[in-house]
């Protein structure tokens, strides 16, 4: 079984973001199990905590759960022009201690979601440029902008057929992404 993280940059309750990547995740062909990873109960990493605070457990069960997933598909919304900071902090706490990330090496894709027209450019860039540092291959083709969200999604969250058939695309070349890692 080949194990697919979705991690989304958002706490909301009601996220798009999290609304979409619930859409995306029956996009996954056979053979592939997809798990939400949790973020948002992270403390704000603090460098101490590699020396007299100790590492948090929470920390530790993070990074194991990382370590253990195939590759990642961040659904994220762009806060001020660039990633929210649950999302970066989560990037920072898996990518140390130094010499030691967990992200080294992973297949990684991005959706932004933004209500706005632009949708979120910023942050699938700002995100693209940390997951570059942090030696992670990500989809290039096709890129991933999901704007003006709350008309593409029905009272019950789902996404319209378009939209879909595009997230698809998207998940067909993040599993060649991953086949080619593998190979
Ligand atoms: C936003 N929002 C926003 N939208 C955008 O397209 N570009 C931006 O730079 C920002 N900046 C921003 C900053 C902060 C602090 C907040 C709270 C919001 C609006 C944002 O896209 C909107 O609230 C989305 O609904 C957030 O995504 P989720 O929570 O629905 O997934």
């Amino acid at each position: 079984m080949t194990k697919v993280g979705i991690i989304v940059g958002s706490l909301r309750k009601d996220s798009f973001s999290k609304q979409v990547a619930k859409n995306v995740t029956p996009l996954f062909p056979e053979g592939y199990e997809t798990e939400f990873i949790e973020i948002g109960h992270l403390p704000l990493f603090n460098q101490d905590y590699e020396g007299d605070l100790g590492t948090p457990e929470v920390y530790t069960d993070f990074r194991n759960k990382i370590k253990g997933l195939d590759a990642v598909l961040f659904v994220t919304p762009e806060y001020n022009r660039s990633i929210p900071a649950v999302l970066k902090n989560a990037l920072d706490v898996a990518s140390r201690p130094y010499g030691e990330s967990v992200w080294n090496g992973k297949p990684a894709a991005i959706i932004s979601v933004s209500p706005g027209a632009l949708a979120g450019f910023g942050a699938n860039h700002h995100l693209r440029q940390v997951l570059s540092f942090l030696n992670m291959p990500v989809v290039q083709q096709p890129e991933a902008y999901i704007g003006s969200v709350h008309e593409l999604l029905d009272e019950s969250g789902k996404l319209n057929a378009d939209t879909v058939q595009f997230l698809q695309s998207l998940v067909d070349a993040l599993v060649d992404l991953i086949n080619r890692h593998k190979a």
